[in-house]
């Protein structure tokens, strides 16, 4: 009876550590080509150890798509290099932040959001769905867990503080995880009034 448990255990400890090795295995192979020929040798570095280690968890893409620039990558590379089974050491991670910086600035800068013929409401929305907020933020329902559920924002915050918030979450709260993502006026306008909205 023993020996039927064992075995049992035995079989599913190998049938996970081969979707452990499946799941890996295809991190692996969409890791993005990126040139960089011409990057400082740190970034250079950083791309390398990047490649190997941001896409254990999840893919290349989702730090390659996120919308950060310049300074903003900070929180993010050491927040992950905090996460456990991440591996990475404080050099490795400077690195990685160093490419990453690199990247961002040499990649087309971000569309401004297109909101004419929008109502205020609407176009914050869509500046909401463009800058990437629901990577942290659930609003009824819908997003991901990092930041605050913001399904009834607009009980608990008034425009003022949105508005400081957004243009930079450091200047409000010094050891804010929330990244300054660098939004222009015309972008925190509209996204304060949606969020206001929500009750
Ligand atoms: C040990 C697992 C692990 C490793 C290694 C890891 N990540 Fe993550 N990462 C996660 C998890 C889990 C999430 C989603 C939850 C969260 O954001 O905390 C995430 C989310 C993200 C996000 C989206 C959230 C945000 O802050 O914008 C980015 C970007 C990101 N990772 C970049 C990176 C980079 C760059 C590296 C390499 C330095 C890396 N990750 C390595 C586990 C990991
Ligand atoms: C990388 C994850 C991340 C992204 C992207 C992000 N946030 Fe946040 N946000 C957070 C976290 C974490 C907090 C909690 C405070 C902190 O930073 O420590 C927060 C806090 C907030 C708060 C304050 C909530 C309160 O009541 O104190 C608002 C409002 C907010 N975020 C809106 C947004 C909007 C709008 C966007 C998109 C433009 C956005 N966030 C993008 C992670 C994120």
């Amino acid at each position: 009876m023993k020996k039927a448990i064992f075995i049992l255990l035995a079989a599913i400890i190998s049938i996970s550590l081969t979707i452990i090795a499946i799941n890996t295995g295809n991190a692996q192979s969409d890791i993005p080509v990126v040139d960089i020929s011409n990057y400082p040798q740190e970034a250079k570095e950083g791309y390398k150890i990047f490649s190997q280690k941001c896409i254990k968890c999840h893919s290349a893409a989702k730090p390659l798509n996120a919308p950060y620039s310049g300074e903003a990558w900070k929180t993010t590379v050491y927040r992950m290099m905090r996460k456990e089974g991440s591996f990475l050491t404080q050099k490795e991670a400077d690195k990685i932040y160093a490419f990453l910086v690199q990247y961002s600035s040499s990649r087309k800068p971000a569309q401004a959001v297109e909101t004419k013929g929008l109502s205020l409401i609407d176009a914050g929305k869509k500046v909401y769905q463009q800058r990437g907020c629901a990577a942290c933020h659930i609003v009824a329902g819908v997003g991901g867990k990092v930041g605050p559920d913001l399904t009834s924002i607009g009980r608990n915050r008034d425009s003022g503080f949105l508005y400081k918030w957004l243009k930079n979450p450091r200047a409000v709260k010094p050891a804010a995880i929330m990244p300054n993502l660098n939004l222009t006026d015309k972008e925190i306008k509209p996204l304060v009034e949606y969020l206001t909205s929500l009750k």
